[in-house]
């Protein structure tokens, strides 16, 4: 028998579940850091494409700084003005990578990494925090569901952890 495939209504299930874990999980929780490594342990573990996962912080104006993960080791500093973490630093947007040869600039922390999802965390007076960095191996390995579910979820930490002191 062939295994099913992922659809996106799967996946979608599959958050929803994680989603529920993570709130509970960060209730009442103050500490940035403890909520940081605690998304990124979840996610990682609940999502076979997932092959790193991980927050970069941001440290100041122009820089970002690796922050809790899972995965393999990553790049320690990535300035605003480099790769697709950068791009979603600079540009406060989601970047959406289904091909990561197609976009120039990306940095190289793991030769395998195919495609990436950058999700920027923002506060509601829209200052960053940080931003979570989900890396696969495989090629096109996102879909509508993981955009939807990570932008949802970065918006909320925003919101919880508004108070953080940056730098
Ligand atoms: N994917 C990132 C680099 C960070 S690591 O791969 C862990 C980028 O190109 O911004």
């Amino acid at each position: 028998m062939t295994a099913p495939t992922t659809t996106d209504t799967d996946r979608a299930a599959q958050y929803e579940a994680v989603l529920q874990r993570i709130d509970a999980l960060l209730e009442g929780e103050s500490d940035w850091i403890a909520a940081m490594a605690t998304v990124a342990c979840e996610l990682h573990h609940s999502f076979d494409h997932f092959h790193w996962t991980g927050f970069y912080r941001a440290v100041s104006d122009d820089l970002l700084l690796v922050g809790p993960y899972q995965g393999g080791h990553g790049c320690l500093r990535i300035p605003f003005s480099r790769g697709v973490c950068g791009a979603a630093a600079r540009t406060k947007t989601m970047q959406f990578v289904p091909d990561v040869d197609a976009f120039p600039d990306h940095i190289a922390c793991s030769s395998s990494t195919r495609s990436e999802v950058v999700v920027p965390v923002l506060t509601p007076d829209d200052r960053l925090l940080a931003v979570l960095d989900v890396d696969s191996d495989d090629l096109a390995a996102f879909d509508g569901a993981d955009q939807r579910y990570l932008q949802d979820l970065c918006d909320r930490l925003g919101q919880q952890f508004q108070a953080t002191e940056q730098r």
